[in-house]
């Protein structure tokens, strides 16, 4: 006979006190530590106040049976095993026992104990190694959710630096062109409300927020003579201008690879139309993003309704105007629709500051 190195503990549950007393007593002497239950209600009570590591258990009992006290603890059996010894020895009780979730059966009397020792040892080596998988799923977890969280907490950062860094390129844009100030501001406001508008996703609507807040950032290339100058450009000047959205592009191109959203193309496509006649690259339709489709409405619906130095104001009302006489030859029909509807179902007005 061998002895258990760490002593582990069996709860027995048997009516018969001669049969509990002599297999407590071979299971104490190769090294196990035994609870003694004489029926189901003694042995529900030892098994929620100790917790033991296996169960023997009888079927007929007074009181609670053998099968009643099965049940109830059935949510705790998967991880507890539990060996039944019955003198019926019938198919029913076996196969009702297994139903409820026993590991093992064997019958009474028990000739040979050194058959419960094995049927024990076994139970108990397959109930430690599915404690320790349980633990090790358990560590896996949370090394899991611990890296996620980390990930998620730098990916945070990340666009909390890179959100800055496009607020200092919004400001420095407008410091250098005055006479267009608060233009960023107003028309990422109105592509904004356009896109909840339209139920755009959490992460295009972030996108498109930037890309808005610098869309004419490529206008630092052109001479500010050119920018502030009164009255009707040349069609040099004005071709000059144009270049804007492609010199926007290049500098996010070669300095800000790391976006996660797609700004330098939404900026690269912010005068581009849907029939192909826009500039730099004259796409058209579903060839530009739908962030660019809301952008260039709000673009032409600010621009058109405020001062300019080359002109005064035309208003909201010629600027809607405009938009819905193009509505699916310039502009995306679905953004016109939205836009018109903002301003005349939800009150939407500009800020001037
Ligand atoms: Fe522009």
């Amino acid at each position: 006979m061998k002895t258990i190195p760490s002593k582990e503990t069996i709860l027995l549950v048997e009516d018969d006190s001669l049969v509990r007393q002599s297999i407590a007593f071979f299971l104490e002497n190769i090294g196990y530590h035994v609870l003694q239950g004489n029926d189901g209600r003694e042995g529900l009570e030892l098994f929620t106040r100790e917790s033991p590591d296996a169960i023997i258990l009888d079927l007929q009992m007074p009181g609670m049976s053998g099968l009643e006290l099965l049940a109830a603890i059935k949510s705790d059996l998967p991880a507890t095993p539990t060996i039944v010894v019955s003198g019926t020895g019938s198919m029913d009780d076996i196969i009702a026992t297994l139903k409820l979730g026993a590991w093992d059966y064997l019958t009474k009397p028990i000739e040979d104990l050194a058959v419960l020792e094995h049927a024990v040892t076994q139970a108990l080596e397959k109930s430690r190694l599915i404690k320790e998988n349980k633990r090790y799923q358990l560590h896996l977890e949370e090394e899991v959710s611990k890296r996620t969280a980390e990930l998620q907490r730098r990916e945070q950062e990340l666009k909390m630096t890179l959100i800055s860094i496009v607020d200092v390129v919004a400001s420095m844009v407008e410091k250098r062109d005055p006479y267009t100030a608060g233009h960023e501001q107003r028309v990422t406001s109105l592509a904004l409300a356009i896109a909840r508008e339209l139920d755009l996703d959490e992460e295009r609507y972030e996108g498109l927020g930037l890309s808005a807040a610098i869309h004419d950032l490529g206008k630092v290339a052109i001479p500010s003579e050119i920018l502030a100058k009164p009255g009707k450009l040349t069609s040099i000047e004005y071709q000059l201008i144009q270049t804007h959205a492609q010199i926007g592009y290049d500098i996010l191109t070669e300095g800000t690879a790391a976006f996660p959203w797609p700004i330098k193309t939404i900026v690269h496509q912010h005068h581009e139309r849907i029939n192909g006649s826009g500039y730099p690259l004259g796409l058209s339709g579903h060839d530009l993003l739908i962030e660019s489709r809301i952008l260039s409405v709000a673009d032409v619906v600010e621009a058109m309704a405020s001062h300019r130095p080359y002109r005064p104001a035309l208003g909201i009302e010629v600027a809607l105007q405009e938009i819905s006489k193009h509505q699916g030859t310039l502009y995306d029909a679905d953004v016109v629709t939205a836009c018109l509807s903002l301003f005349a179902n939800k009150k939407f007005t500009f800020e001037y500051s």
